[in-house]
């Protein structure tokens, strides 16, 4: 497989630039050969001398240089790397990528480049609720940009939320899984299913039995996969965050809806259950609002089908890899160890949802789980669980 072996660093005018002096060094550790481009606000935080030592590579700024432009014009710099991280970006650059500006070095490199560009924001937490910012990320999310971070925390402004740039090895550990899977796509003659979201099972016309499940996970998940060459579908439950790009995606309701098209999906290769499927169904739907009758009332409610043990227990179309997910309050390991056996799936991807964990966030602390392996993975981004997931599936389809 090919490895990313040159990477373009811009870093913008944040005070998380001291961070990408200690990234730079962590990104040469594994042996990947980092180009600085430093921006003019960027310079007010860390020098060119600090940034020129550390990379061991001439540091560019100045769009209008002509010896820089004579050696490596900005149209090669952008071109000759494998991959463009931007880190720490500031609302700034993200507003211009965002539109296209470029009226200095770093955004147009941005603008001129044909590689994978990652994005690292690092802001005050209100620079990074506003709406224009939300609006930009979405923007670039949909151009094919992946972002890595922000994290929670105090930050050095003195108040205290999310906009802090992701921790150096996050980032190191993101590009690495990213390492071994954009570059090539070495699911490519395969094809996957994806469940995400939850599943909403109507009660009445006005109220539902549902699950705060966002589709983060798996949808990372589909994107991941897709990324990777698998010809991939995402059947989703109601979310409220945007699609991927490039999956095939089929929207669902209830549960029996997802199990309908899972069915139909097969054969395929690869079968990822993240929805958070609800475990009980209304029997009879009334079809006209219930009213409050002063005594209270009992809904009538059945067990709805396992997808995952469905189709992890087909004796046709079995796709060769079935992985799960094990939301679970306690004893993680024990009861996902249990699960993996009842399901009769080969993975379960297990994390800890005591007191609200994981439900919505960008973070995921996941336990692996195979029939002969156990493995604690880090905490890390959904896109980066994403991405070693794939990786896993593709050293699995490769062995
Ligand atoms: O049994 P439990 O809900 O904890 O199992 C979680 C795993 O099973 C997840 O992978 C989920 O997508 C899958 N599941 C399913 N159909 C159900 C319930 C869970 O596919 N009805």
């Amino acid at each position: 497989m090919k490895k990313i072996k040159n990477i373009l660093l811009i870093i913008t005018g944040g005070i998380a630039a001291y961070k990408s002096l200690e990234l730079i060094r962590r990104l040469k550790d594994q042996n990947i050969n980092v180009t600085c481009i430093l921006t003019k606000s960027g310079s007010e935080f860390v020098t060119p001398l600090s940034v020129a030592s550390l990379s061991g590579n001439h540091v560019y700024s100045d769009l209008f240089n002509l010896t820089d432009e004579s050696k490596m014009g900005h149209i090669q710099l952008s071109r000759e790397t494998d991959l463009i991280l931007v880190a720490p970006a500031t609302t700034n650059i993200i507003s211009k990528m965002a539109y296209g500006s470029c009226d200095d070095l770093a955004s147009t490199v941005l603008m001129a480049t044909d590689k994978q560009v990652i994005v690292v924001p690092a802001m005050n937490v209100r620079m990074w609720h506003n709406p224009a910012t939300q609006r930009n990320i979405q923007m670039l999310i949909k151009d094919g940009v992946s972002f890595i971070g922000p994290d929670k925390g105090d930050m050095a402004c003195g108040e205290y939320g999310l906009g802090r740039m992701s921790e150096t090895q996050e980032i190191v550990e993101s590009i690495l899984e990213l390492n071994l899977s954009l570059l090539d796509q070495p699911l490519k003659n395969l094809s996957a299913l994806v469940t995400a979201g939850p599943t909403k099972e109507q009660i009445d016309p006005v109220r539902f039995i549902s699950n705060e499940s966002s589709g983060k996970q798996g949808y990372a998940i589909a994107q991941s996969l897709f990324n990777m060459g698998a010809q991939t579908t995402l059947i989703t439950g109601p979310t409220n965050i945007p699609l991927p790009d490039g999956p095939t995606i089929v929207k669902v309701n209830t549960a029996e809806e997802m199990l309908t098209i899972t069915e139909k999906l097969l054969p395929v290769d690869i079968a990822v259950c993240a929805a958070a499927v609800s475990d009980y169904k209304v029997n009879k739907t009334k079809i006209t609002k219930i009213k409050k009758t002063g005594e209270g009332i009992s809904l009538d409610l059945s067990e709805n089908p396992d997808i995952l043990k469905r189709i992890s227990k087909r004796n046709s179309n079995r796709p060769s890899l079935v992985v799960g997910f094990a939301a679970e309050t306690e004893n993680l390991k024990k009861n996902a160890e249990t699960k993996l056996l009842a399901k009769g799936c080969d993975w379960i991807l297990a994390n800890d949802v005591s007191n609200g964990k994981i439900f919505g966030e960008d973070n995921n602390e996941i336990t692996f789980i195979s029939k002969d392996r156990l493995e604690t993975w880090d905490k890390m981004s959904k896109d980066s669980v994403a991405m070693k997931l794939s990786n896993n599936i593709s050293d699995y389809f490769s062995a």
